[in-house]
């Protein structure tokens, strides 16, 4: 039986960015895990410009060559981890372009988080996201990795976690891998 498909999405563009280091680290355990396929979408060399579609994503008509390509991934998959931080009170501008580029991809699949920031560890980033992968129909672990000043954990671009931070990961895999077998009946 092949596996559930996992996309770790890395939802932070900038120079510099600490998202990356963290998006390996994910990628490395859910690998080590062993459970999905995993799949690592970096926002940054995916490139979506913003969104510039003409028609409703529901009706997926999509005419340019990238919307085609990021929705034939994000179907392809059943399980999503978002990789992001805080940026100003919410969640990434590169996250919500790469939502909004899809409505039926996203709908009845299973979505855990990893989220950082300063004291918050990106508490209200994480907690703003939650209505909108709702909106889309997408299920959501009711945990989520937190992570406070993360750029104290990287060491020469490798994010070095904690025991609890792996624990924590480790039982998002769990639950993704819960969600997915419960829902994936009812798509299509
Ligand atoms: C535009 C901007 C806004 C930010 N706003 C917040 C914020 O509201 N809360 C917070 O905890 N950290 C905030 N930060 C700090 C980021 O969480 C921190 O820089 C983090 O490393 C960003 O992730 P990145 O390096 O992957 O881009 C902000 C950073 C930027 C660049």
């Amino acid at each position: 039986m092949s596996k559930p498909k996992l996309m770790i999405i890395v939802g932070s563009i900038r120079e510099g960015r600490s998202g990356l280091s963290i998006a390996k680290w994910a990628e490395e355990v859910a690998l080590a895990d062993g459970r999905f396929d995993v799949d690592f979408a970096d926002l940054k060399e995916i490139a979506l410009p913003l969104m510039d579609e003409p028609n409703h994503p529901s009706m997926q008509q999509y005419t340019k060559q990238h919307t085609k390509d990021w929705a034939a991934r994000v179907e392809a998959t059943d399980a999503f981890l978002f990789v992001f931080p805080e940026y100003n009170h919410s969640y990434s501008p590169a996250i919500k372009n790469a939502l909004d580029y899809l409505v039926r991809e996203w709908d009845r699949k299973a979505v855990g988080f990893i989220n950082w920031g300063g004291n918050s560890g990106g508490t209200r980033a994480q907690a703003a996201l939650r209505p909108v992968v709702a909106m889309l129909g997408m299920v959501m672990t009711h945990g989520q990795v937190e992570i406070n000043f993360p750029w104290g954990q990287i060491e020469e671009g490798t994010f070095v976690p904690n025991d609890q931070q792996t624990a924590v990961l480790q039982s998002q895999l769990d639950e993704l891998l819960k969600i997915d077998s419960a829902i994936s009946s009812l798509r299509g």
